[in-house]
């Protein structure tokens, strides 16, 4: 029997004595390998469709850093296009979409299961990653959580304060429920199959959780994270479920517990020892480093970077970012916060 993973071990429960470390976003526009290798295959979305090309770009970080997990390099819009929705990116802007904006443009999707056609290439940079990782590092597929993919599927673009989901919730709630509940069966399907082409770990990204309140984070956040764990847990036992309900604040407490997540990613807004106290009581935790510290560098990264691995050594941890590393980080920073937490 090979020896378990780090990251592995650290999602069963296990304290260890340093913690395991991957980075949102460790595949991306820091690296110019990763400017190389998209410039290569033309365009984001003709890199997420390539899975060659695709797996390198995942490798990438593995190689330069030697991460305990890698990420599959894919993006949490791929799910609309495969249910019909148009998606391109605009250089410097983001995402755009076609909206959904009532009834008739939700009757025009597809179903759940009608995705898999459409993403069997991401299956297939599985299927390569899990061939050509190093023994020693986990591979994590993942998806949107319903709500946040939601959000950019009715506005047709990211939002400040998705505005345009929140008001056809309160104009429209079937038409929105139907929507959150077809991105939750789709995603099932999509996880599921990503498991059986050899993810490890799945990851579900809530990036927009924040902006759900009271009984709506209930309803919308939690309860679509319970529903695709359970179907998981059902079909694939022993996977782990890394959830991320960026922003809950309060709302992190019992996540864990309540939707059977095996962890719960933790933002930066967040203290780390208010988190040890109040969420990795439950399980393990991952965060929370704040990326803002991989353009800065110095000191202070050190520092923090210390006071996170203290805060969080009394249980199980994986260190990570609170939020995806961004473009305009410095490489060497990212070393000098992995050198940091091994030491
Ligand atoms: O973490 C990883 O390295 C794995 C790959 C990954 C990407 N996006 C690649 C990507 C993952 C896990 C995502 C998740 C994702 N995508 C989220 C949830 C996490 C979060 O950041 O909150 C969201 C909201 C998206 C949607 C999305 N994709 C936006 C809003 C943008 C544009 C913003 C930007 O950073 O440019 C993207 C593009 C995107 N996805 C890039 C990458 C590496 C940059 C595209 C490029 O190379 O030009």
């Amino acid at each position: 029997m090979a020896e378990p993973k780090k990251l592995m071990r650290a999602l069963a429960g296990e304290t260890l004595e340093t913690p395991p470390i991957w980075m949102m976003r460790q595949a991306g526009r820091y690296l110019p390998e990763y400017r190389a290798t998209r410039a290569q295959a033309g365009d984001f979305l003709s890199l997420c469709y390539n899975p060659e090309l695709a797996a390198e770009v995942t490798l990438q970080p593995i190689r330069r850093y030697g991460f305990d997990a890698a990420i599959l390099f894919a993006d949490i819009l791929l799910i609309p296009q495969a249910l019909g929705a148009d998606l391109w990116f605009v250089t410097g802007e983001g995402p755009r979409l076609s909206t959904i904006t009532g009834t008739d443009d939700f009757a025009k999707l597809k179903g759940a299961s009608d995705v898999h056609e459409h993403l069997a290439p991401v299956y297939e940079t599985v299927k390569i990653l899990s061939k050509e990782l190093p023994s020693e590092t986990a591979l994590i597929g993942f998806a949107g959580a319903p709500w946040t993919v939601a959000t950019y599927m009715i506005a047709g673009r990211g939002t400040p304060d998705q505005g345009p989901a929140h008001a056809l919730k309160a104009e429209d709630r079937a038409t929105f429920e139907a929507l959150i509940d077809l991105l939750t069966d789709a995603t099932i399907e999509y996880l599921s199959m990503q498991i059986d082409a050899g993810a490890e770990v799945v990851k579900i990204f809530d990036s927009w959780a924040g902006s759900l309140k009271a009984e709506d984070f209930q309803k919308y956040a939690l309860e679509p994270a319970k529903k695709i764990t359970q179907a998981l847990k059902a079909r694939h036992p022993n996977v782990p479920v890394i959830a991320f309900p960026r922003e809950a604040g309060d709302g992190y407490i019992g996540f864990a517990n309540a939707t059977g997540a095996d962890c719960v990613a933790i933002d930066n807004s967040v203290e780390a020892d208010w988190a040890a106290k109040h969420v990795q009581s439950d399980g393990c935790v991952q965060g929370n480093l704040a990326p803002g510290h991989m353009v800065t560098g110095g000191q202070a990264l050190i520092d923090e970077t210390k006071r996170i691995v203290k805060a969080f050594s009394g249980g199980p941890h994986i260190f990570n970012l609170g939020h995806g590393i961004t473009p305009d980080a410095n490489p060497e920073n990212v070393q000098l916060m992995i050198d940091t937490v091994r030491s």
